[in-house]
């Protein structure tokens, strides 16, 4: 199974996503070197994604996850349209987020933020309580500090806001919920393990068992050597 994100975001996703399913293989395909995708505008970041694409088709894949939010918002249906096998996408938590009650501020990049599939998704779940706040800089920064953070830099990037809960809308995020919880003082909702649970539960079969007892991780794009490096901390083997 393929996944793919910019960066090291999509990583989060993929632990999770081996956990549910260990005798599964996965390809990660990453593009850390042309990252931010969040601030490209829809034909650019179609263009990008595209390219990666391609060559995940080659692989001819049982399936392929987009672990990226931005190009789920922003080209999901354009690439579905062209590839034929499933491709399953992220989505922000909103729907438990809103029904928690009370005001409800979902990050994302500013793709994300811009995109109709947001607000079709605030129309239909935000209970009227839920905002999008677009954080221009913040995944990037995580990217490319991802081993040495400085949570005073982080909290320099949220919107000054007083949520009840946060929805973190990027898979870059789910490096710092720590630090955006501190600041918020609230409830944190991400997508990655309903994603997961998703994902486990409408893939064929043949996608969660490779018909060996064991399980193959690739690292395919971008910066090889840092995807398997974070990930070998996400997910020690
Ligand atoms: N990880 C991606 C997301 O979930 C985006 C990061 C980027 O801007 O490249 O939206």
């Amino acid at each position: 199974m393929a996944f793919f994100d910019s960066g090291i975001g999509g990583l989060n996703l993929l632990a999770q996503c081996t956990r549910r399913m260990p005798y599964a293989n996965f390809t990660y395909f990453a593009d850390n070197f042309n990252m931010p995708y969040g601030t490209l505008d829809s034909d650019e970041l179609f263009y990008k994604a595209d390219k990666i694409f391609v060559k995940i088709a080659a692989l001819d894949p049982h399936a392929a996850v987009i672990a990226c939010n931005t190009v789920t918002a922003v080209c999901a249906k354009r690439l579905r349209a062209k590839y034929s096998f499933p491709i399953i996408g992220v989505e922000p938590a909103v729907k438990p987020a809103a029904r928690s009650g009370g005001k409800c501020l979902v990050l994302a990049t500013p793709a994300t933020a811009l995109s109709r599939s947001i607000s079709t998704l605030l129309e239909r779940y935000g209970n009227g309580v839920t905002q999008v706040a677009a954080c221009p800089n913040l995944a990037d920064y995580i990217e490319r500090n991802i081993f040495n953070i400085d949570e005073n830099k982080i909290i320099k990037m949220l919107p000054e806001y007083s949520p009840d809960s946060v929805v973190l809308g990027c898979t870059h995020y789910t490096y710092v919920k720590d630090i955006v919880k501190k600041f918020y003082n609230c409830k944190i909702y991400d997508g990655i393990y309903g994603t997961a649970d998703r994902i486990f539960n409408v893939l064929p079969q043949k996608c969660a068992h490779s018909g060996s007892f064991s399980q193959e991780i690739n690292f395919c794009g971008g910066d090889e050597g840092k995807n398997r490096a974070v990930f070998s901390l996400l997910f020690p083997i």
